[in-house]
């Protein structure tokens, strides 16, 4: 028998080629302290069903203790000739309490252990990017509170629509980030039933109690197939397809950030704390981060596409192609944490220029609208009517090179009789702002209000 746990039928070692390919313990490290978790939780589950003498267990114990504080303590010796983070534990057991280590593995196999302690990963990894959301939602609205008044034009096109003001336009990603809170927390509601017990994957013989292995690690069940619990990674696409769609959210506001930073719009700039300067050209001051956390999309919607594709054609149930998992997983993690982190100290840090921003609201006669809307309200006139009417107002800006809003009484009755002098009113970008009272628009005390029900919605258990 060769000293690898499973030699038993093996007479000679794995060729260097071998163990470089097959060897996981690089990257599945990571897992150290959900596989001790697990590995404690089963072993007193084997020690109350009478499957393991409690001296045996007492020992399993004490060595996983001293284990897992030899890996926070980064001494422990990971070895790539022990292929992975299960059996380096469990190698490193055997040599710290000898025979009592092999029974550990009783009525368990990597399948269902693996299975397992990527679960635990993934909800810890969902917690921690919750906090992270959070606290982005937490800036962008203070943000918001400080920009309630701030006007700037809302766009189409990139062309410029009607006025907005800059917290509204902050708290739209507030509410893309709440549905992505929403998304892993559906996701970890799904993936929080235990594997461990499915064994291979057939189930075992031995009168294991899954429930009690189930609530000590905190699922809310155990899976109902063996082949299904051992096989399926759905929860780890769940992750990536939800962090996808957050990357897109963060990539969009990053977009956003970038073009607000440009010299042509200089709507916003940032402090040195988030610039970066040119190797050749001195004035220059790039928002790096911003398109960094635009960048990073790629690798996050890589991962997802990635392990799509090494899980598609595979039979059930555990083929090594599933080692393939966990990479994308961690690095996605990673990255998110970065993005998230970068995010919130951008829009922390931003400084805004009003004037500009005020200025551009009213350029390209943003008002028009609001013209066509006055017609509409005040004399009665159809909506498709009283669009063409404002058509014509504008064009007869255009024609004055000047502003819907600086239009004389006598401009505005040439273009059409109904357009009396009230009508100049509605012209003015703080009129359209203010008048955007409908539930969800941008009229600032509506934009108050959203701000109070954001922070009751999103912040609640922030406070807590
Ligand atoms: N390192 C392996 C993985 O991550 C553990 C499971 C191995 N199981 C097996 N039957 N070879 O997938």
């Amino acid at each position: 028998m060769t000293s690898r746990i499973w030699g038993g039928r093996f007479s000679g070692g794995p060729s260097d080629i071998m163990e470089a390919i097959n060897a996981s313990i690089d990257f599945d490290k990571r897992l150290a302290k959900q596989d001790i978790r697990g590995s404690r939780a089963h072993c007193a589950m084997l020690v109350k069903q009478g499957l393991l003498a409690k001296a045996d267990g007492d020992a399993i114990m004490d060595g996983l203790l001293k284990i897992e504080k030899s890996i926070s303590e980064g001494t422990f010796a990971f070895k790539r000739a022990l292929e992975d983070i299960h059996m380096n534990i469990e190698g490193r057991l055997t040599d710290l309490i000898g025979e009592p280590a092999g029974r550990l593995h009783t009525a368990r196999s990597r399948n269902d252990q693996v299975a397992t302690d990527f679960r635990l990963w993934v909800r810890a990894a969902v917690d921690s990017l919750d906090e992270h959301m959070q606290a982005l939602q937490a800036t962008l609205i203070d943000k918001a509170e400080t920009h309630v008044d701030t006007v700037m034009p809302g766009f189409t096109h990139l062309q410029a629509a009607q006025p907005v003001t800059f917290g509204h336009h902050l708290l739209a990603y507030v509410e893309m980030i709440g549905r992505d809170r929403g998304r892993f927390s559906d996701a970890r509601t799904r993936m929080n039933e235990s594997p461990l017990g499915a064994g291979a994957m057939a189930g075992t013989s031995f009168a294991i109690d899954r429930d009690q292995t189930s609530t000590e690690l905190e699922f809310d069940r155990p899976m109902a197939n063996s082949l299904d619990a051992v096989s399926d990674r759905d929860f780890a696409l769940e992750f990536l397809s939800s962090a996808s769609i957050l990357s897109v959210h963060l990539s969009r506001l990053a977009e956003e950030l970038v073009i607000w930073a440009s010299a042509q719009f200089g709507f916003v700039s940032f402090t040195d704390a988030f610039s970066t300067g040119s190797s050749m050209m001195p004035q220059k001051r790039n928002p790096d981060a911003a398109e960094l956390v635009r960048g990073k999309v790629g690798r996050i919607i890589g991962a997802l596409t990635g392990l799509l594709i090494v899980v598609k054609g595979l039979p059930l149930t555990y083929s090594k192609d599933m080692q393939e998992d966990k990479e994308p997983v961690f690095a996605t993690f990673d990255t998110l944490e970065l993005c998230l982190a970068a995010m919130t100290g951008m829009i922390d840090d931003i400084a805004v220029n009003k004037d500009r921003m005020r200025a551009a609201a009213g350029a390209g006669h943003t008002t028009a609208t609001d013209l066509a809307d006055w017609l509409v309200q005040s004399k009665d006139v159809p909506f498709r009517e009283a669009h063409h009417i404002a058509g014509q107002a504008v064009k007869t800006a255009e024609e004055k090179s000047c502003g819907l809003e600086n239009l004389t009484e006598g401009d505005l009755q040439s273009v059409d009789d109904r357009l009396t002098a009230d009508a100049l009113k509605v012209l003015s970008v703080e009129a359209s702002i203010t008048s955007r009272s409908s539930y969800g628009g941008t009229a600032p005390d509506n934009v108050r209000a959203q701000i109070a029900a954001a922070r009751d919605r999103f912040l609640k258990s922030a406070e807590a």
